[in-house]
């Protein structure tokens, strides 16, 4: 089996064998910008872990990794115009350093890339690996609808959120290690299993995410501390804030939240939302459900038919995530 160093090598060195420059220029160079600017890698890394760890061929699933991080990435210059956010991996996003248009043209661009990579693969399999990877992106762009639709509603509930970012974020995790194991032609019991496994890390994944995005370095995460704030979305922290908090507090809370504020300072709004986050100690209950999905995501892997010792290296990559600043 592959270490997990050697599994990013095998990606840095796919990515760099892959030139994305093009005519007209302003389509290419923010894809290249984009890629350049590098991002933790995770989708592909889960990819080609589960293949490997089913006894599959890493270096053939390459194409179909380096596939699902073009989709990444392209969602991401795509969110950035959605949420209005200046910095991505610190530096700034697509749609800032050019302008909307050429955002959408480049994401789309991506999209397409993405497939194109995909069906680069030599499997027997490549049906199975499009009706996965199709689905995964009709979901995600659900996700992404929710997530927009709940920035302007009120009364959206805990269980509403987990399904909007079931969607917008696990689906392609668990969809990562889905495709490599097909790749690697595992049973269906198993690669259903890595599937719910990804899902429910994918769920801890983007519950950290929106905590760091409040509490983050910002010279660490690279995106601008706040930004959800900023843009009202409902993210656990504020709906569980929300739930804990009395009339008075919630009341303040669902006013710094309408959009009427949109003009205060920006600051202010973001350090009194904090403010009240940390009173409420969601920090807390934001650990003990990104624990309960972790151990979740634990007892999917446990299900799968294979030795302990061939699932360590998703297992430890996985809690890298879980502690990550970044
Ligand atoms: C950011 O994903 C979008 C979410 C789903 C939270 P990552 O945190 O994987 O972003 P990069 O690719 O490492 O920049
Ligand atoms: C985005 O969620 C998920 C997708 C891009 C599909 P976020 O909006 O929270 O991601 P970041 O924080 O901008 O990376
Ligand atoms: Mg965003
Ligand atoms: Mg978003
Ligand atoms: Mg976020």
């Amino acid at each position: 089996m592959y270490s997990a160093d050697e599994i990013q090598i095998i990606i840095n060195n796919k990515f760099k064998s892959l030139i994305f420059d093009g005519e007209p220029i302003e389509l290419y160079a923010p894809i290249s910008y984009t890629l350049g600017i590098g991002g933790k890698r995770i989708r592909p890394n889960l990819l080609l872990m589960a293949c490997d760890m089913f006894g599959g061929n890493v270096e053939l699933a390459s194409d179909t990794a380096i596939g699902l991080e073009l989709f990444h990435n392209f969602t991401l210059i795509h969110d950035d115009i959605m949420d209005n956010a200046p910095l991505r991996r610190g530096k700034d996003t697509v749609y800032k350093k050019w302008n909307s248009n050429i955002a959408i043209l480049s994401g789309d661009t991506m999209f397409a890339l993405a497939y194109k990579q995909v069906i680069k693969t030599k499997t027997p399999y490549l049906q199975k690996i499009l009706e996965a990877f199709t689905k995964t992106a009709i979901e995600v762009c659900e996700g992404q609808q929710l997530d927009l639709n709940f920035e302007s509603l009120n009364g959206i509930s805990i269980k509403e959120y987990l399904e909007m970012i079931r969607l917008k974020t696990a689906v392609l995790i668990g969809a990562s290690l889905k495709i490599g194991a097909i790749i690697a032609g595992a049973n269906d019991n198993d690669t259903a299993n890595i599937y719910k496994f990804g899902e429910n890390i994918g769920l801890a994944f983007q519950l950290k995410d929106d905590f760091l995005d409040a509490f983050g370095d910002e010279n660490k995460f690279g995106k601008k501390t706040g930004g959800d704030i900023v843009s009202n979305k409902k993210t656990y922290l504020y709906l569980k804030a929300y739930e804990i908090a009395d009339e008075q507090l919630r009341k303040v809370l669902s006013d710094y939240y309408k959009n009427s504020f949109d003009n205060i300072n920006q600051q202010q709004k973001i350090d009194a939302v904090k403010a009240i986050y940390i009173q409420t100690k969601v920090n807390n209950h934001i650990e003990k459900e990104m624990n309960a999905y972790y151990q979740q995501a634990i007892n999917y892997i446990n299900k799968i038919s294979l030795p302990d010792s061939k699932k360590e290296i998703i297992i430890n990559f996985s809690n890298t995530l879980m502690n990550r600043d970044i």
